[in-house]
């Protein structure tokens, strides 16, 4: 007996088959592109999500084909905006999370609605759903007025696989409808994106069971009728419910192509300028908060690609080793893609300060890790002025395969840097544990407990102290040079 665990990622969708006490018993991934018609623009057909899903889950079936299939879980990429007809039929392609095209729509958001960050707990930000609701509402009013229904990409495949317009809601506060607080949709927000509750669905926790699947999805799939489907969660919420972040004050610290801080907490307490994201946790009656940078290992991946092209990761780390803390005076800022927390500002760019002919390509690799690691430590500042202590956090993601990359973490963030066994499984496995506890009955703490310790980097004292004057400076950079930047 098993469940699926499934991550509906910008790249791919990868299903896990996860047995009731854990193991993972079969993983495939399916692939589909990204297309970006315009600049600043990132968009998705519908359609490939579910063939990316048929296909990973008859894979993974294939794998066990013995396991009768308890449950399904659904984790994904958040805040995009899937837009469907009185049919429901897909009438544009979904505008992704990634998407920049939106600026002017959250500004008249915060003014339409006085008190926006204490009704939803956040900024309104690009790669928020509401404000794309208002770009297509202006840009394409033909295509808006077919619209009747709007999903998040991952309740879409609910919706293909059990007929139930459902959104979840630790996706569901990263729409910017929500009252996170209440947990329930926001009048005021639904209000000002011209909608109500019926474009939405019903409002449910990720543990809670959405419904079953249809006879037809069934046949595509490959697996039975009937299979509860639980409400799942976004890619973060599910990331930190694989890796095991459930409980108050759990952090996890994912460093792929965005770098993401996430921390659990008992109730609901927002940054007071909504820098951080504080969303509903996928854990009944829990919240979290979270930092997003936008470019974190898409940093390094950029500056390799571009600068040191043909060298493998491995030999770059190497030799940043070799450069002193700091860099001899070199800060990189990695804000390649404009940045979420702490600055909400999409223009903000990124650079290499303080060159000079001193500096070797060691110098440059060692300021692009420790850029990322200063930048991640802004976000988990504001978690703690908030009111969470942290000291200690999972990381996860492709950045802990570089030992010098975690030791820097741990000392720009003094915080004990934990890695553990299959945390790296993330949101797929996050969404297979939700099913466990949804569709199985298995006990919360057991099927959401974070896995064996297997390397820990402990900070250093003075290094925590050389980091901190570091900071300083890297702070210093970006008010100095915003007007630059939107000059740009
Ligand atoms: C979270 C966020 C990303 C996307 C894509 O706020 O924007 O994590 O969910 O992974």
């Amino acid at each position: 007996m098993a469940v699926l665990g499934i991550d509906l990622g910008t790249s791919g969708c990868k299903t896990v088959l996860v047995a009731r006490d854990g193991r993972i018993l079969a993983s495939a991934t399916s692939e589909y592109p990204l297309s970006t018609p315009k600049p600043q623009w990132s968009e998705q057909d519908p359609h490939d999500w579910w063939r990316g899903l048929v296909a990973s889950v008859r894979a993974c079936v294939q794998q066990a084909p013995n396991e009768k299939i308890e449950g399904i879980g659904i984790g994904g990429q958040m805040h995009g905006a899937t837009l469907l007809d009185k049919q429901g039929a897909v009438v544009r392609p979904a505008i992704l999370w990634n998407d920049g095209r939106c600026q002017v729509e959250c500004d008249e958001l915060h003014r339409a609605v006085p008190g926006l960050i204490k009704e939803t707990g956040n900024r309104a930000l690009v790669g928020f759903t509401a404000p794309k609701l208002l770009w297509v509402q202006k840009h394409e009013p033909k295509v808006w007025k077919k619209v009747t229904t709007v999903l998040l990409p991952k309740d879409y495949l609910r919706w293909r696989l059990t007929g139930e317009k459902v959104a979840e809601m630790s996706d569901g506060a990263g729409m910017l409808l929500m009252n996170v607080a209440k947990r329930t949709w926001s009048a005021k927000m639904l209000k000002a994106c011209h909608i109500d509750e019926t474009f939405l669905g019903r409002l449910i926790e990720g543990t809670e069971i959405s419904g079953t699947v249809t006879a037809e999805a069934a046949r595509e799939l490959g697996i039975p009728e009937g299979v509860p489907v639980v409400g799942g969660a976004g890619d973060q919420a599910a990331g930190a419910v694989g890796a095991g972040s459930v409980k108050p004050g759990q952090t996890t610290i994912a460093i792929g192509t965005s770098g993401v801080v996430f921390t659990t907490t008992a109730g609901y307490s927002p940054e007071k300028d909504g820098r951080l994201h504080t969303f509903c946790h996928a854990i009944p009656g829990m919240w979290h908060q979270m930092g997003v940078m936008l470019s974190a290992a898409g940093s390094l991946q950029w500056y390799r690609d571009t600068l040191c092209s043909g060298v493998d990761f491995a030999e770059l780390t190497a030799e940043a080793a070799t450069a002193p803390i700091g860099c001899e005076g070199l800060i990189f800022l990695p804000y390649l893609t404009g940045e979420r927390t702490p600055l909400c500002d999409a223009k903000a760019r990124g650079g290499f300060i303080g060159l000079t002919r001193l500096h070797t390509r060691a110098h440059l690799t060692r300021a692009v890790l420790e850029g990322i690691c200063l930048g991640l430590a802004d976000s988990l500042s504001l978690i703690r002025a908030a009111g969470t202590t942290v000291t200690e956090a999972t990381a996860t993601g492709g950045a802990t395969r570089s030992d010098l990359w975690m030791q820097i973490l741990a000392d720009t963030c003094s915080a004990k840097i934990i890695l553990r066994t299959g945390a790296d499984a993330g949101p797929a496995l996050g969404g297979a544990r939700l099913a466990l506890v949804g569709a199985c009955g298995v006990k919360l703490t057991t099927a959401c407990a974070p896995g064996p310790i297997e390397k820990t980097f402990t900070p250093d004292a003075k290094r925590v102290k050389a980091y901190a004057a570091l900071r300083k400076h890297f702070q210093a950079l970006y008010p100095a040079l915003k007007p630059t930047f939107h000059a740009l």
